[in-house]
């Protein structure tokens, strides 16, 4: 019986995703893990339980993951399994030994509630991705374009969507002077933008924007132990507003590819980057995108970074960027319309042939936790296809209690780095100073605010000087202090002279 523990050590330089009903371990090198993947199959067959797999695989390997919890169960990877399990006995009955593990966890959510939060500026978002969330078109993205260049140019730099609001009603007001400068924009185009931007906020994307900001990097840790960090981040409220979801995770991993170096050819992934329910980027995708997404794949891959798409069926990514995806795990499809039999040979064909299976017959015929799968291997060409079970996941497959999520929470080394927050109106005073500085100009002085020395004329020369970033109540109780000192000495001087 294969241990399944002291298996996963030796075989550090790649992972164990499947076994063959002949005893084959198919099984990924970790060199080619950077060419990216697919997983596909209808709902309830094995994908999340795939997707763990591989996660803890990598993990166990010493890559760290990110990955979107669309519904709350890839949580259980930060629990041991259960020994007593279906699982584990499923794993006993493919000559395994279960070797039960819970994983290091990061939870992330973009409302703060269920993991950190994640945020970022509007300015930093940019545009075309910012156009994206809130379902532009092209004229109506053009008249943001403008807004950005125009705030670029001014360096007004905006971080949440109430600056960007007072940047479009300042558009809307400045619109023939702005249009004379940078090119015709209508009043539609502007009114558009901002009911959007209205039903944007009603979604809840207003969170994604604020202090602290989210670095990228923090997502790429390891544990004391070696163990790869993997980070789930809290999807099932965001799957709410799709779009804004889908987007996120696109700029996600614009910021890898922004932020990483070259990394050339490593033994294993720097990340792996594993993108849930991504038929939500594509569906009524404009060309644009689809090939920003395909560059971006293409390229991000060249970082170190493995993305893995994981949907219903390959027909849900586009051709040029399924063409990206090196690797391919295929669970049953069940088709019962003339659509879907199109799906199946679809998927049939994306397959590199091997004689003893029937490809087609057999996608339709797949039991839960069954698989077709092809993986690259070591020079890079994919496997032919094989059919094996899915090994289980060592951690718990299914959520763990807000308890437990709660704790792993509390005991986050990047606690205090993220969880605070600053009242709204200083968080954009905060960044755009900081945006300022770094671009060499003086920082901006918020109107309304007390400003230190803003009291200076009332203060008698014998009060000292407040100190240097002095708080506003010191300096008021110095100034309240002095005026007692000064009027004590003007009742005693009245009464020593009368
Ligand atoms: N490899 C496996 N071995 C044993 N059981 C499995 C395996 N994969 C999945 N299962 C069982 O099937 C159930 C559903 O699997 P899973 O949640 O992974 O499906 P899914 O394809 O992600 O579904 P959905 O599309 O609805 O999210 C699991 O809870 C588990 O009980
Ligand atoms: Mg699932």
């Amino acid at each position: 019986m294969l241990d399944e523990g002291r298996n996963r050590r030796r075989s550090r330089m790649q992972i164990d995703i499947g076994q063959t009903k002949s005893g084959k371990t198919i099984a990924l090198p970790l060199a080619r893990a950077n060419r990216h993947g697919l997983i596909t199959g209808s709902t309830g067959m094995g994908k999340t339980t795939s997707l763990q797999r591989m996660a803890e695989e990598f993990s166990a390997a010493g890559v760290p993951v990110f990955a979107a919890d669309v519904k709350g169960d890839l949580s259980g990877v930060a629990a041991t399994g259960d020994a007593e399990s279906p699982l584990a006995a499923r794993c006993g009955a493919l000559g395994r030994q279960f070797t039960a593990s819970a994983f290091p966890v990061q939870f992330w959510d973009l409302f703060g509630h269920d993991g950190l939060p994640i945020r970022t500026s509007v300015h930093a978002m940019g545009p075309e991705l910012l156009g994206r969330m809130l379902r532009l078109n092209e004229t109506q993205q053009g008249a943001l374009s403008v807004l950005f260049k125009r705030c670029e140019d001014n360096a007004d730099f905006k971080l949440t969507l109430d600056d960007l609001r007072w940047a479009l009603d300042d558009l809307m007001e400045n619109r023939e002077d702005v249009s004379k400068r940078y090119g015709h924009i209508t009043a539609a185009s502007i009114a558009t933008i901002q009911r959007n931007l209205l039903a944007l906020e009603v979604q809840g994307g207003g969170h994604l924007f604020g202090e602290p900001p989210f670095d990228i990097t923090d997502l790429i840790r390891t544990g004391p132990d070696g163990r790869g960090i993997i980070n789930l981040l809290a999807a099932d409220q965001l799957m709410e507003c799709p779009k804004l979801y889908a987007v996120f995770l696109l700029w996600l991993l614009t910021e890898l590819f922004r932020v990483l170096p070259e990394a050339g050819d490593l033994d294993k992934p720097k990340l792996v980057f594993f993108f849930d329910e991504a038929h939500l980027l594509f569906t009524d995708a404009p060309k644009e995108l689809v090939q920003q997404v395909e560059r971006l794949v293409r390229l991000v891959r060249s970082k170190g970074v493995g993305v893995y798409f994981v949907t219903q069926s390959p027909a849900d990514i586009p051709d040029t960027v399924l063409a990206q995806l090196g690797s391919r795990i295929q669970h049953a499809l069940r088709a019962y319309t003339p659509k879907d039999q199109r799906m199946v040979k679809a998927a049939a064909q994306a397959f590199r042939e091997n004689r003893g299976i029937d490809v087609k017959a057999e996608i339709t015929a797949l039991a839960v936790g069954e698989a077709l799968i092809s993986v690259l291997d070591e020079t890079g060409i994919p496997t032919k296809v094989e059919k094996v079970d899915i090994l289980p996941p060592a951690g718990q497959v299914g959520p763990i209690s807000a308890i437990e999520r709660r704790a792993i929470m509390e005991a986050s080394a990047l606690r205090k780095k993220y969880a605070y927050d600053l009242p709204e109106g200083e968080a954009s005073t905060v960044f755009a100073n900081r945006m300022r500085r770094d671009r060499g100009l003086p920082e901006v002085v918020k109107t309304g605010d007390w400003q230190p020395g803003d009291f200076r004329q009332f203060v008698p020369s014998f009060v000292p000087e407040a100190p240097a970033g002095p708080s506003r109540l010191d300096h008021l109780t110095g100034v309240l202090v002095s005026g007692l000192i000064a009027a004590g000495g003007l009742t005693y001087l009245t009464w020593l002279v009368g």
